[in-house]
């Protein structure tokens, strides 16, 4: 046990743990360093970006990623920012988006949404966007790349709110847009807040602030710009919504700030004020009702299990999120799931820069556990001895499936194995459905760089060959529990299978068959997830 004392309560209402949402390429990577640039965790900007490319970073875990260079699974970081102490999990993106880039959603308190300011919501960004309002956690949306010339700002909310469905509040407002990004207007403080370039991003940017209708910043912007704000903020007041904080908390309203992760300008003004009205942990919901984080009992649930990160160990890393009471090293749990005691054997949090090992952690913390396969994803963790379960991860509609099979019946148990380990794991979804007598097995995944990670695996982990076959299916729906699957009335291009708790989905090839059906089969209630509620 560790001596250092703490002051629990405070302890938790310090935290912050955020999901970073994006569709690649607007800045997720650019704007996680200057968080780490501002909060002291690193000196310059740009040691981030190496780490991608260093082969032995933390989360190049598989030779798969070496060769691509790339990320496949998504990491945690820790570090402070003045008072706070800030968890950011980190959600991949490319070809490598998976169902764990979903599931991480639902170990965060709260969403930071990148926008790239010329492309506005991209495809990626809607998908995730559409797992927070799920969840109903605050949204805050940073628009990125200001220092080139993008959208009118006024076009870029009109565009949150039709792709999206979500009204917005600007809460900076850009001054000058391209080379004339000079820096925001804050409406909540009611005041300018002027950038001096930082060393082109290297150090932090210098801020001059003050009032809107001082004359020292009339002659500072020029009068075109100048007036040009004043008409903007007075439009912005008039015809936008007000800001409402219980609509944010409730992700019903985002709050809107403009800047330039590359150049750092507005990005300590977003983090200031989104560390200030993003809330600290929250209750969570379990079968025995809310668990307040407060309460002392230590608790926790399982959201993801990453495969093999050591090289040099075939181990697991199950990352467990804290929901209340303190982790203290040595610990000893139930693991509820398997009705057993397990000793938590230094577990391990994700500095900034390394993995370390955890003496202490508090609810809102992520912790990783060294899993030698006892544990699931959903899995319930509790000091005390009672029957405790957080509400299941859902599993969400892969995109992608084919049919696959071992080469050599001989190894049809290993191969079998295999494809339990690696659903449990959450790399694939595994589906079954009768044919020709026996049984096909079809694998579904949420991005297509799974499969060379299901065959890589296979191959090296399991010594099984495999024969796979690209289905043309793209949307995937369960049915409802009391829906009579003898009655159903499908249309050609559909398909039915189980899923591995054999519960009935189908298969479609567009949206189309899925409105079809839909219309053809009353009381058919089709779901996006496995479970109605997160
Ligand atoms: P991601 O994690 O969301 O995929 O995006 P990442 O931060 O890697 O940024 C993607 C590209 O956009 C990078 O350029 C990055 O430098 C650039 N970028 C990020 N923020 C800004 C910004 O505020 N303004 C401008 N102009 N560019 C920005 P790259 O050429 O792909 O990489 P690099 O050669 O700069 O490393």
């Amino acid at each position: 046990m560790s001596n250092k004392k703490y002051n629990y309560n405070e302890e938790i209402q310090r935290r912050r743990t955020f999901a970073i949402i994006s569709h690649p390429d607007a800045g997720k990577t650019t704007l996680t360093e200057k968080f780490l640039l501002y909060g002291g965790a690193i000196r310059e900007a740009g040691s981030v970006k190496s780490r991608r490319s260093n082969k032995h970073a933390v989360s190049d875990w598989m030779e798969i990623e070496k060769q691509r260079g790339i990320s496949v699974t998504s990491s945690v970081l820790q570090f402070n920012y003045q008072d706070h102490c800030i968890n950011i999990l980190d959600t991949p993106g490319h070809q490598d988006f998976s169902e764990d880039t979903y599931r991480t959603l639902i170990a965060a308190d709260s969403a930071v949404m990148v926008i790239d300011s010329n492309k506005g919501v991209e495809a990626q960004t809607k998908k995730l966007f559409q797992v927070c309002k799920m969840r109903g956690i605050p949204i805050f949306t940073f628009i990125n790349k200001m220092d080139r010339l993008g959208r009118d700002p006024f076009d870029l909310i009109d565009d949150l709110e039709e792709a999206l469905g979500i009204r917005s509040y600007p809460v900076d407002w850009p001054i000058g847009n391209g080379k004339d990004f000079r820096g925001v207007y804050n409406r909540l403080e009611k005041r300018i807040e002027l950038f001096n370039e930082g060393n082109h991003g290297q150090s932090m940017a210098n801020i001059v602030t003050g009032e809107v209708t001082d004359d020292a910043f009339r002659l500072l912007l020029g009068s075109d710009l100048h007036d040009k704000l004043l008409e903007d903020i007075e439009l912005l007041d008039m015809a936008g919504d007000d800001f409402d904080l219980h609509k944010i908390i409730n992700g019903e309203l985002t709050p809107v700030y403009f800047g330039s992760a590359l150049t750092n300008f507005g990005v300590e003004p977003f983090l200031q004020s989104f560390l200030d009205i993003t809330p600290p942990p929250m209750a969570r919901k379990s079968n025995l009702g809310y668990i307040d984080p407060e309460d002392r009992n230590f608790t926790g649930f399982i959201f993801k299990i990453q495969a093999n990160m050591d090289p040099n160990h075939r181990d697991r890393i199950a990352f467990l999120r804290i929901c209340s009471g303190q982790y203290e090293k040595g610990m000893t749990v139930n693991h509820v799931n398997m009705g057993k005691k397990v000793k938590l054997a230094q577990p391990q949090q994700f500095m900034a820069q390394d993995r370390v090992i955890v003496e202490s952690a508090f609810s809102g913390d992520i912790i990783g556990l060294h899993d030698p396969g006892i544990f699931n994803i959903g899995d319930t963790l509790t000091f005390d001895n009672i029957p405790l379960e957080y509400e299941g991860i859902p599993q969400f509609a892969p995109e992608f499936f084919m049919k696959i099979s071992t080469i050599n019946a001989m190894k049809r148990k290993q191969f079998l194995k295999g494809l339990t380990q690696l659903a449990q794991e959450g790399t694939i979804q595994v589906y079954r459905r009768p044919f020709a007598g026996t049984e096909e097995l079809i694998v579904g995944v949420v991005g297509v760089l799974q499969f060379e990670v299901l065959e890589y695996r296979l191959t090296h982990e399991y010594g099984v060959e495999i024969n796979t076959q690209r289905m043309p299916y793209r949307f995937i729906r369960w049915v409802n529990d009391d829906f009579d699957m003898n009655k159903l009335n499908l249309t050609m291009d559909s398909l039915v299978g189980h899923d591995k708790d054999d519960r009935p989905v189908i298969f479609f090839q567009n949206e189309w068959s899925i409105r079809m059906i839909q219309e053809r089969n009353k009381g058919l209630v089709l779901r996006e997830t496995s479970l109605v509620t997160l």
